[in-house]
């Protein structure tokens, strides 16, 4: 078939972050954003759960007709889509892949700090499964890796509360955290596809010598690079420029809150799983 989409998903809001690089580096694909929002947030889940939950709605992208999913969401990369792929894709959808977001990020991290030593903030869900220390030692051994979970970070994104005043004692928490931890961090490595919305906050508590990651660039590079070496892929995708937004949450308070996050006007329909 041709003329498909990608399908974008994440628990609710965040993986419009990455959704926004991506539809900017590759403008005229057609799109499929699927944010679980009546369900999220997802980080304090346990694996079977996130597992459950993320399958549900790729199979719901599937069906929509997107054969290729990326899954713009930390949580979902590190509990479910190891499963997804080896256990699920070969044997119910042999021609779809599932993409996560740790692998392309890990794969260059290393090259963003001069000390060799990467702060990574996450979810609690990101953070105890251990995903980033393990693939970042695959690609740079030498790199020193510190974890900080934040779980009070994506409840204030996800009720637009992260540029009040009240976020500021846990935006301090956690920065003051993890940079205790090793005074050589000179690069910290945002984690959680809701956590770039903190970051004009985060950029006022870091000292001068540290900076920012954010994934969304690394994830549209990695997307490009992807459909260049996969025209298999490639050829089944439509040209035509569309984005569509489902959310399993109410419509209309998802079109007013992800526009903050898609710097654009956003009409979502809601979706029964
Ligand atoms: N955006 C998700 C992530 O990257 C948020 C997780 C959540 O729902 O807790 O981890």
């Amino acid at each position: 078939m041709k003329n498909q989409s990608i399908g974008i998903f994440d628990s609710g809001y965040g993986g419009l972050t990455v959704f926004k690089s991506i539809s900017e580096k590759l403008p005229d694909y057609n799109y499929i954003y699927m944010g679980d929002n009546a369900r999220s947030p997802y980080g304090d889940h346990s694996f079977e759960t996130v597992y459950e939950y993320t399958l549900e709605c790729v199979e719901w992208l599937f069906s929509q007709g997107c054969p290729l999913v990326i899954l713009a969401c930390n949580t979902a990369s590190a509990k479910a889509l190891r499963s997804i792929q080896q256990k699920v894709l070969p044997v119910k959808f042999p021609e779809n892949r599932v993409l996560g977001v740790i692998r392309p990020t890990a794969e260059v991290i290393g090259d963003y700090s001069a000390t060799k030593v990467i702060g990574v903030m996450g979810t609690r869900g990101t953070v105890n499964s251990s995903s980033y220390l393990m693939e970042i030692s695959k690609f740079f051994p030498n790199v020193v890796v510190h974890q900080q979970s934040c779980p009070m970070w994506v409840p204030l994104v996800e009720n637009n509360e992260h540029l009040n005043s009240g976020a500021d004692y846990f935006i301090e928490k956690y920065i003051a955290s993890l940079l205790s931890k090793n005074k050589m961090i000179d690069t910290i490595l945002l984690a959680c596809t809701h956590y770039p919305l903190l970051a004009p906050k985060i950029e006022l508590v870091l000292p001068p010598n540290v900076k920012l990651v954010g994934q969304g660039d690394i994830v549209a590079s990695s997307l490009a690079h992807y459909l260049e070496n996969h025209p298999e892929m490639k050829q089944k995708l439509g040209i035509d420029g569309k984005r569509s937004f489902f959310t399993t949450g109410e419509s209309e308070i998802f079109n007013e809150h992800a526009s903050l996050f898609f710097h654009a006007v956003v009409k979502s329909e809601h979706v029964d799983l």
